[in-house]
């Protein structure tokens, strides 16, 4: 339930800005996971890493503990299953898995806030492809996989390791896409993070170029040997919050 820019989740208001959510990390010992896990643990969140193997889970939450000291303080771990009870939840297993194990979350993941950043990608050659599949990109995938759950894509064109280095200013944009007021809570998420831009790019169906730009993205940074990121030039202050009598949704 949403009071304008705040969220209701069970008996608790989290301000969607500068609060304190629980965020949990599927697949969270992955290079995107870990790195999301350690941005947003930087900057107050109690970060549940996830992993099919809790002991696996363990160990990276116990690296990035060991590389960022008590600026990652409130990362803790877990299975999977753990990861998906918090009261935000990101899927962050490799791109194939995605839709796989939000279906077998769905449950949990109802009612949620749920970021969706998988890029499917084949590499060809000296060129990464994208792969989207029927349902016209791995969000909207993941979206008929856990029905229940408010579905946003972010966070696809920011590099892993440049999430981990806590010491590394950012930099980059963030495009975000949901159909409901999920979307707001990540943009606000997404500003929370220093240095990070929150882009609002409109419904779910915009996914599709977010993730198909990924492949392209790689593709110069394979090519020109560097590790761009995105951001847009000639934007000004996002409105806030959506008004839906300029059609916004
Ligand atoms: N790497 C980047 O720079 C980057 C940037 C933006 C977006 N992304 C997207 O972020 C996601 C993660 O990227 P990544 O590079 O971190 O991926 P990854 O290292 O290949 O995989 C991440 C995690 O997925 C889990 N996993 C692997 N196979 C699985 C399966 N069959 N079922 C369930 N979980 C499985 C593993 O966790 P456990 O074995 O511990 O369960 C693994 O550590 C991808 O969808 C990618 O497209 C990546």
């Amino acid at each position: 339930m949403w009071r304008g820019r705040q969220m209701l989740v069970g008996e608790r208001v989290c301000e969607a800005r500068g609060m304190g959510m629980t965020i949990g990390v599927l697949g969270g010992t992955g290079p995107a996971g870990r790195g999301i896990a350690a941005r947003l643990a930087s900057v107050g969140h109690d970060v549940v890493i996830g992993s099919r193997d809790p002991e696996r889970a363990e160990a990276v939450a116990g690296e990035l503990r060991a590389r960022w000291g008590d600026r990652v303080a409130s990362l803790t771990a877990g299975g999977n299953s753990e990861a998906a009870a918090a009261e935000v939840v990101v899927i962050a297993t490799v791109w194939d898995a995605a839709v796989p194990t939000a279906a077998a979350h769905a449950n949990a993941l109802a009612g949620k806030v749920v970021i969706s950043m998988a890029n499917g990608l084949v590499k060809q050659g000296r060129e990464f492809r994208p792969v989207l599949p029927p349902e016209g990109s791995l969000a909207a995938a993941v979206k008929a996989a856990a029905p229940g759950a408010h579905v946003v894509a972010a966070f696809h064109l920011v590099p892993a390791a440049a999430l981990e280095d806590l010491d590394q200013p950012l930099g980059s944009d963030v495009l975000v896409a949901g159909d409901d007021e999920g979307r707001i809570t990540v943009l606000d998420l997404v500003d929370g993070i220093p240095d990070l831009r929150a882009l609002d790019a409109g419904s779910l169906v915009n996914a599709i170029g977010i993730e198909a730009f990924s492949a392209a993205l790689l593709t110069v940074n394979l090519r020109h040997k560097g590790e761009a990121t995105l951001h847009l030039a000639g934007i000004g202050p996002r409105r806030s919050p959506p008004d839906p009598a300029q059609g916004d949704r």
